[in-house]
């Protein structure tokens, strides 16, 4: 089954969006597999936006992520990756559904109050960044049986 990695970042918890984002994504009903509320160090922020090392934003982001803590989460489901990404919306919140969690809570597009792995490679790079395999759990959900055939 696949994986994705999203974190509610320092905005989220300081505006108290915790819960109500993370029910967005029990109530489409993916399962949560790991959670832990965590102060990012330089060192993971800079590992985890790697990718945009050189651009303008970097240094921004990554000073932005450590300003406070975040919740790192992975989720589970058919196709999350993509799916997860639609319910949060374009990364520019301006520009993003107005029904998307970025649309409805965000302003500013270093404010966008959440981050999702962008592709199932991205996942497991992230996924492993954040957490050890240890942290993640498996179970059966109640419900399940509900959710497809
Ligand atoms: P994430 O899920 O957070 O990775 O967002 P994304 O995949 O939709 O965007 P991307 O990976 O391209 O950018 C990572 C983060 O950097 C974004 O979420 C923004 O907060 C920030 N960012 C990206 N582009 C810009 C930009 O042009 N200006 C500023 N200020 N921030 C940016
Ligand atoms: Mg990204």
């Amino acid at each position: 089954m696949e994986r994705t990695f999203l974190m509610l970042k320092p905005d989220a918890v300081q505006r108290g969006l915790v819960g109500e984002v993370i029910q967005r994504f029990e109530k489409k009903g993916f399962k949560l597999v790991g959670l832990k509320l965590i102060q990012v160090d330089r060192t993971l922020a800079e590992a985890h936006y790697a990718e945009h090392r050189g651009k303008g934003f970097f240094e921004p982001t990554v000073s932005y992520i450590m300003s406070s803590p975040v919740v790192a989460m992975v989720w589970q489901g058919k196709n999350v990756v993509a799916l997860a990404r639609e319910l949060m919306g374009a990364t520019n919140p301006a520009n993003s559904n107005p029904g998307s969690i970025r649309g409805m809570y965000g302003m500013d597009i270093s404010r966008n109050v959440i981050h999702g792995s962008d592709s199932v490679e991205s996942a497991g790079r992230e996924i492993g960044l954040y957490f050890k395999p240890e942290e993640l759990v498996d179970y059966q959900k109640a419900g399940d049986e509900w959710l497809s055939e």
